[in-house]
């Protein structure tokens, strides 16, 4: 993985970005990038994005920065993540944590989250190694965890 870069879902990418797991009938704990693009469209501070290793999609990232945000642990964070099966373990995940962070500090943040599905099938200890500690909060049954920048 020596040419990551991120970039705005367009019509040349977007399908390489719906091809990512999961697809309907797969279990892992993330929702599927095309309910992420639709809830994209209808929500005006969702940041999605994918990345490209060169000029192929290994994985897609999906922000939200909405300081009016009901709930705090939506107001700047990460909503989802998805890495190709063949691209995992590689930097890819890292990368997207990296570039949000980026992002944040850019809007002048201190501050992102994620929530977790807790467990050893879930993404607990990538986020644990990009920096993320729990804040001992849970919400709708996953593990709160902030990174601070
Ligand atoms: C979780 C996920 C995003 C990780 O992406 P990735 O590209 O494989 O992760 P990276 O290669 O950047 O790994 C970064 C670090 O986390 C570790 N790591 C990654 N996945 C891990 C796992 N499943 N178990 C333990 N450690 C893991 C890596 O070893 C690496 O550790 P290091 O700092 O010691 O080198 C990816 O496996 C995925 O898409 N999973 C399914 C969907 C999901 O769970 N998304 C998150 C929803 S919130």
């Amino acid at each position: 993985m020596v040419n990551l870069h991120l970039a705005e879902l367009t019509p040349d990418n977007l399908f390489g970005a719906l091809r990512l797991p999961p697809q309907a009938a797969d279990e892992e704990p993330v929702a599927p990038v095309a309910w992420s693009v639709a809830e994209a469209y209808v929500n005006p501070t969702a940041w999605p994005r994918v990345v490209l290793d060169g000029d192929e999609v290994v994985g897609f990232v999906m922000a939200n920065w909405n300081p009016d945000e009901e709930i705090p642990e939506f107001r700047a964070g990460i909503w989802r993540l998805n890495v190709a099966r063949e691209a995992r373990m590689r930097g890819v995940g890292r990368f997207a944590v990296d570039q949000v962070a980026e992002e944040a500090r850019r809007r002048g943040l201190d501050r992102i989250t994620v929530l977790w599905v807790p467990g050893p099938d879930g993404p607990e200890e990538f986020y644990l190694r990009c920096g993320f500690r729990k804040t001992g909060d849970h919400l709708f049954g996953e593990v709160v965890g902030e990174l601070l920048l």
